[in-house]
């Protein structure tokens, strides 16, 4: 497998595959963005073309192209290989092939298992009487037979005992079945299984790449609970991580620099059919965070298009504050006649959806539109809810969007613009509000570097400047894990003194550690290659300063310690002796 690896990392640069998911801008020699894992206001995240290596300072996560898809993609390694051997054209199959590679990963049976499954789920369809049934109801919903194939969209017989011996028959262990929650039994610890999706109408759910990774599946009865009987998460389905429809529409939120979000199965695929192409659906859950970052990855812009009932409301509500967290543009469809997406483009057809589209409105003047529809404004009690739902979802934008639209609030409750500006200054967001959440987790996670790896990445990145620390630090100024390091620089210095060029990382303790040495020079070389020698110079002795003021607390600390132990047990002598130390070392 290293032979691949090392082929693919000849073929793709480190800037050409982070800039397919990030907009990188120079910065001296290197490239800069936000981070993709914060939601960071100063970008943080790094990349050097030189050495073949990312960097996010606000997380601590880095790598190469192949972590790089790792952290993006959330794939496993064998994965983000297959993604980007595709990408410079290798054929994994044949490499497999002639180094005999097995490519068993633990997923792979989860997939199979989804795979049979949808594969039997149409063939019920298709070929027998009660499928054929179901077929003629979608086909009443509007969806024809191409489409239903492109979706993979299946029929799962009111059967107990059809899917599942099956699937066992073709190797899928019982574990898997039962984990992917298409089997279950009576009883927990039962040794019989049976088939979980009965009599339903299966709309198989695919993962970023298009492989099917669960099921959503329709009661086709009235008193069948629930309507939707969703699979069960395991190893290769988390929902709040899919997007139904998201590997059909990647392409086309790419191309038109947007994505329409809906709420069910039927309004990403009768709008799909209907040429809306860039359309997806959470399944079975509400938008979450994480939803958000796959959006984000591919657009910048969405637009809305729940149910128009009191729950797709506030779905709309909930979306629209998680994804202003995550400075997306929301624009929301009006003017549906109380009808979800599918029912109008059955009813209107796609161009009339689509126009929808376009006149989409931004979503806080469709929320104090709606708000003020409902409630009357020309009441104190009216006014005041307004206020209460509206100015907290100006929080978090802009100071511009906020001018804009307090003026417009002001408007239609009639009162002026400066009363609500001060109502919203005082306003404190819940501490449970997504846009404050993603800050306090910024926060949270930002790992800043510690004083020694400052200086050492200094000189790493500027060898001539090492005389700096080697006359004032010494191995003991160094944490545990660099103090290795730094007595081999110590060493290689030493040797070439003033002839030091660059430094040797073929072997040894900074062979070993090369990946975390690059990261921190790079970040020297970010944040230094502007100062010129005098000033790094000053900057170094600064923080050499620091670091000896450090290891002297330190030690003024430890001998402190000392003295009250001795003293505990009456050991004046030794007290004596360690507050003469204390006073030589102060
Ligand atoms: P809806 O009840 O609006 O269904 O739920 P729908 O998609 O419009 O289906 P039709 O048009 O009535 O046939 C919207 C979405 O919410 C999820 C499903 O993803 C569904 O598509 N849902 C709904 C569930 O997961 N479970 C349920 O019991 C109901
Ligand atoms: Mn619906």
């Amino acid at each position: 497998m290293a032979d691949l690896v090392d082929e693919i990392k000849a073929k793709l640069d480190v800037v050409a595959v982070i800039s397919q998911y990030l907009p990188l801008k120079k910065a001296g020699a290197n490239y800069k963005a936000l981070s993709p894992f914060t939601s960071e206001k100063t970008p943080s995240f790094m990349v050097s073309p030189q050495k073949q290596i990312w960097h996010c300072f606000s997380t601590g996560k880095g790598g190469d192209i192949f972590t790089f898809i790792e952290e993006l993609e959330g794939v496993n390694f064998a994965e983000a290989l297959q993604i980007l051997a595709d990408r410079a054209g290798l054929k994994m199959d044949d490499y497999r092939k002639k180094n005999n590679v097995a490519n068993k990963s633990e997923k792979d049976e989860y997939f199979k298992a989804h795979e049979l499954a949808a594969e039997f789920f149409e063939k019920q369809l298709y070929s027998t009487n009660d499928g054929k049934k179901v077929l003629e109801y979608l086909h009443r919903r509007g969806l024809d037979d191409e489409i239903l194939k492109e979706f993979r969209v299946g029929f799962a017989p009111d059967r107990y005992d059809v899917l599942n011996p099956m699937l066992l028959d073709k190797g899928i262990s019982k574990t898997v079945l039962l984990q992917s929650g298409l089997a279950s039994t009576k009883n927990i610890g039962d040794e019989r299984i049976y088939d979980k999706f009965r009599g339903r109408l299966m709309f198989p759910i695919f993962d970023y790449f298009g492989r099917i990774c669960g099921f959503g599946g329709r009661a086709l009865n009235k008193d069948q609970m629930p309507k939707y009987l969703n699979s069960a998460e395991n190893l290769i389905y988390n929902k709040s991580k899919v997007l139904y429809g998201l590997s059909h529409a990647k392409l086309a939120i790419k191309e038109q620099k947007s994505v329409v979000l809906v709420e069910g199965y039927f309004d990403v695929l009768v709008p799909y059919q209907n040429g809306i192409k860039n359309v997806v659906a959470t399944s079975g859950t509400a938008l979450t965070q994480d939803h958000v970052r796959l959006i984000k990855r591919l657009t910048e812009n969405v637009y809305t298009s729940f149910d128009t009932d009191e729950a797709g409301f506030k779905a709309t509500r909930r979306a629209f504050d998680l994804l202003i967290g995550q400075d997306i543009s929301v624009k929301t469809l009006a003017g549906l006649d109380e009808k979800d997406p599918a029912d109008y483009v059955l009813e209107h057809g796609g161009e009339a959806y689509k126009k929808c589209v376009d006149e989409a409105i931004d979503f806080v003047d469709f929320y104090i539109g709606s708000l003020a529809k409902k409630h009357d404004v020309a009441t104190f009690s009216g006014r005041k809810f307004l206020m209460d739902e509206v100015l907290p979802i100006l929080k978090p934008l802009s100071d511009a969007k906020r001018m804009i639209y307090v003026d417009k609030l002001a408007s239609v409750l009639g009162i002026k613009s400066d009363l609500l500006f001060s109502e919203l200054q005082n306003l404190k967001l819940p501490n449970d509000h997504p846009a404050r959440q993603t800050d306090d987790n910024a926060v949270i996670s930002a790992k800043k570097l510690d004083l020694d790896e400052i200086a050492l990445g200094i000189v790493l990145y500027r060898p001539d400047l090492f005389e700096g620390l080697l006359e004032f630090l010494n191995e003991k100024d160094f944490s545990q894990e660099y103090k290795g390091i730094y007595k081999e620089l110590t060493a290689q210095y030493n040797l070439a003194r003033e002839n030091l060029q660059a430094w040797n990382f073929e072997k040894g303790v900074l062979a070993d550690n090369k990946a975390k040495l690059d990261v921190l020079s790079l970040y020297a070389e970010d944040r230094y290659s502007l100062f010129t020698s005098e000033i790094l110079k000053e900057e170094l002795e600064k923080l050499v300063d620091k670091m000896r003021k450090n290891r002297k607390t330190q030690t003024l600390k430890g001998i402190q310690s000392e003295i009250k132990m001795a003293e505990e047990q009456g050991d004046m002598e030794k007290v004596k002796l360690l507050q003469m130390q204390y006073l030589e070392n102060f």
